[in-house]
C-alpha cells in the first residue's frame, strides 16, 4: 500500500493518454478488418510496459481490500455472513476456490462460474437483492458494485495458483462441451462467431491483439488479468464485462448477467487454460 498516491496519479495521467487510444467501436461500427496483423503494435507495447510497471502496485487492490471487509465483516440480515458460502472447497474457504471454479454445485444444481457464485452468496447470506443487483451489474466511473469488490477479492485470493477447473462431474464436462459449441457458433448481422476473431493467430483489431482462445498458452488470457482495473475510467470490470462486451463486438444481443451461456463459455476457455498460472487482478486498458 506504500507510494499509493503517485501510483493512483500515474494512473490518472495514464487513463488521460490511453483514452483516446482505448475507445471501443461505436455501436453500428462496420465489420473490423478481416486483416491478421504481423507484429505487435507500437502502443500494444507501450501499454504492455506501463502496465509491467504498474501492476507492481496494482490499484485493483483497493478493491481487494473493499471485497475483503464485505467478506469478512458484512452480515445479513438474519445475521448470516459469507463464512457460510461454499466457492466449492467448503463453506467460507476462499483460497484457491477462483482457480477452480466454473464447476458444479450440487446445492443450486448448476455449473457456476465465480462471479455466478459470489453473486448467489451475497443475495443468499448477505441480503442482497438479485433484482437491484441486475439493475447495474458492470463498474462504471461513478460505482464499482459491492459483488465487483468481493470477487475481485475472491480472484486475489487464488493469485499465483495454477488453474484447475474440475471437468469430474458429467455437467461440467457437457457444461464444457456446450461453450466449445457456442464459440463456434457463427450468427448475427455479420455472421460472426468467437473464433472469428479469437479463433487464429495474429489476429488485431486497430490496436488491440486478440488471442487465439482455442490455444491453451493464449486461453490464459480469458483469465488472466481479470477482474481487470481499467484506466480508462478507474474502475474493476469482471470476466462476464468481458463477455458482455464481446457479445457487442460480435453484433449479438446483450446476454442476460449471469447467464448458463456465459458460465459454458468461461467453462470452454478457463479449461483450455488449466494448469497455467493466475497471477490475480490485473489492469486492463
Ligand atoms: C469482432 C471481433 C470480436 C468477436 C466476434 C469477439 N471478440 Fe472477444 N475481444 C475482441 C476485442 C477487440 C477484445 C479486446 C482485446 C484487448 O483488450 O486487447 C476482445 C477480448 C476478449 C477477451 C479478453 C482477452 C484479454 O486479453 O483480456 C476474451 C476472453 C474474449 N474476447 C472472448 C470472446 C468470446 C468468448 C467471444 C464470443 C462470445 C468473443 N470474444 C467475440 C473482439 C472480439
Amino acid at each position: 500500500m506504500k507510494q499509493r498516491p503517485s501510483m493512483l496519479a500515474a494512473a490518472a495521467a495514464l487513463t488521460a493518454a490511453f483514452a483516446v487510444q482505448a475507445q471501443q467501436p461505436p455501436k453500428k461500427a462496420p465489420p473490423p478488418a478481416k486483416a491478421a496483423a504481423p507484429a505487435k503494435s507500437a502502443i500494444s507495447e507501450e501499454f504492455e510496459k506501463f502496465r509491467e510497471v504498474l501492476e507492481e502496485d496494482n490499484p485493483a487492490e483497493l478493491f481487494e481490500a473493499r471485497g475483503e471487509d464485505i467478506w469478512k465483516n458484512k452480515k445479513g440480515p438474519d445475521g448470516a455472513s459469507m463464512a457460510q458460502c461454499d466457492l466449492g472447497l467448503g463453506a467460507g474457504v476462499v483460497k484457491g476456490a477462483y482457480v477452480r471454479m466454473p464447476r458444479w454445485f450440487a446445492d443450486v444444481g448448476k455449473v457456476m462460474d465465480a462471479e455466478r457464485r459470489v453473486v448467489h452468496c451475497m443475495v443468499k447470506y448477505l441480503g442482497y437483492k438479485e433484482e437491484d443487483i441486475r439493475k447495474q451489474p458492470f463498474s462504471n466511473v461513478n460505482k464499482t458494485p459491492d459483488h465487483v469488490s468481493v470477487i475481485t477479492y475472491v480472484a486475489g485470493q487464488s493469485r499465483n495458483m495454477k488453474i484447475a477447473v474440475p471437468q469430474k462431474h458429467p455437467q461440467e464436462r457437457a457444461t464444457y462441451e456446450i461453450g466449445k459449441e457456442i464459440f463456434a457458433y457463427r450468427a448475427g448481422p455479420y455472421d460472426f462467431a468467437c473464433a472469428t476473431c479469437h479463433g487464429n493467430d495474429d489476429m488485431r483489431i486497430r490496436t488491440q491483439d486478440l488471442p487465439n482462445l482455442r490455444k491453451p498458452d493464449q486461453a490464459i488470457r480469458a483469465y488472466q488479468g481479470w477482474p481487470g482495473y481499467r484506466m480508462t475510467g478507474g474502475f474493476m470490470l469482471t470476466q462476464q464485462w468481458r463477455m458482455n462486451d464481446c457479445f457487442r463486438q460480435q453484433r449479438f444481443p446483450e446476454p442476460t448477467y449471469l447467464s448458463d451461456t456465459i458460465t459454458a463459455l468461461l467453462t470452454y476457455m478457463t479449461v483450455t487454460a488449466n494448469g497455467q498460472l493466475y497471477k490475480g487482478p490485473g489492469i486492463k486498458r
